[in-house]
């Protein structure tokens, strides 16, 4: 057995804690499924309770890809490409270190399918300015990254060379996170343009299938983010999942063990929710919590042993990858050959869609 076979064999995807485990209904075999990350951090308990756990329920039930998105990551990224570079190897190794199995699930480097580049020139001829200046998220991270009027090129127009990625596999399913729904509807509109122009059906349209979480707060309660520096790795060492839930917010008002607490915004409840493998013994606590009695203190600690069970077969595994570089450069590679000739077919439809 090679080493990856035995990193992967004994990892099913209810060995995680948390109810999001099962196949969504939705979701038929007949259905492919795709979804990317731009490597510029570690992922986190936020990927894993939005989307990494969908991806392993989906992972062997139909066909799924995962882009590693370097590409769209050096478009607000160009000043620190060896910051990109590194993480795609983080991301990666946390891709296998939770369980997603290279048998069953696609893992291809977006840089190295020259089709998605032609398939985001071609798109770009689609689209106007004035729609990609529209697009929520995008418009959010403009404002957060403070471009101001020095927006790159390429970042305003990163969610058309996303389409590029989500129709180079012809993809119907994309598990994502609400912020990636304006990316979604514009993939569709360049999916109904291609196919308008052509008179058949080229491409098909995708939908989005969000998480029971789709967004995991921080653990100061605002959007978990690498940046702001409140996010749990899935890679942190217990002193530092101690140390984080030690720090999170619970309720304010909530002073002495006595008091009444809130249960809605404190980030302990959230996380027990998405990651507690009891939840009714969650209930339990909250009805406790909400009447008064129930300190911080033994909710955190409850809290820390469900995290530390969770991450500590991750934790394992991304030890055992450390050891073996050489393991994600044959998935990358293995991976990326497989998505080369997907996404090349694709192309070679969609150039005959503008008679080239
Ligand atoms: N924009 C996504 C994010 O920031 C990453 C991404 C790249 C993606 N390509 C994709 C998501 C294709 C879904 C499908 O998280």
């Amino acid at each position: 057995m090679s080493l990856l076979t035995s990193l992967t064999a004994n990892v099913s995807p209810d060995h995680s804690a948390g109810a999001h485990t099962t196949i969504p209904a939705s979701v038929r075999a007949s259905d492919v499924v795709l979804t990317g990350d731009r490597p510029t951090g570690r992922l986190h308990l936020g990927h894993y309770a939005g989307s990494l756990q969908s991806r392993l329920a989906l992972q062997g039930h139909c066909a799924q890809t995962i882009v590693v998105a370097d590409l769209q990551a050096l478009t607000d990224n160009a000043g620190r490409p060896a910051h990109v570079a590194a993480h795609v190897r983080e991301v990666m190794s946390d891709y296998l270190a939770v369980g997603l199995d290279p048998e069953r699930t696609t893992i291809a480097l977006q840089s190295r399918l020259p089709a998605l580049a032609e398939l985001t020139v071609l798109y770009l001829n689609l689209v106007t300015v004035a729609r990609l200046e529209r697009n929520p998220t995008v418009r959010a991270e403009i404002e957060m990254r403070g471009f101001a009027r020095d927006i790159p090129a390429g970042f305003l127009c990163y969610p058309v060379s996303q389409a590029a990625d989500i129709t180079g596999f012809r993809a119907t399913v994309v598990p994502v996170g609400e912020d990636q729904l304006p990316m979604i509807e514009l993939s569709n509109e360049i999916v109904r343009r291609v196919n308008r122009t052509v008179g058949e059906e080229v491409l098909p349209e995708c939908r989005a299938l969000l998480s029971s979480t789709p967004r995991l707060p921080g653990i100061d309660g605002r959007k978990a983010s690498k940046s702001l520096g409140n996010a749990i790795s899935l890679s942190a060492t217990s002193a530092e999942v101690r140390e984080l839930v030690m720090a999170m917010y619970t309720d304010p008002g909530h002073v002495r063990v006595s008091d009444p607490g809130k249960v809605e915004d404190n980030v302990v409840f959230a996380y027990l929710d998405a990651f507690d493998p009891a939840p009714e013994d969650v209930a339990e606590l909250k009805r406790h919590y909400t009447r008064g009695g129930l300190g911080d203190v033994p909710l955190k600690r409850r809290l820390i042993d469900v995290l530390n069970d969770l991450l500590e077969p991750i934790r394992e595994r991304r030890m055992a990858l450390a050891a073996r570089p050489d393991l994600v450069d044959d998935v990358i590679a293995a991976g990326t050959a497989v998505a080369r000739r997907e996404t090349d077919a694709v192309l070679a439809d969609v150039r005959r869609a503008f008679s080239l």
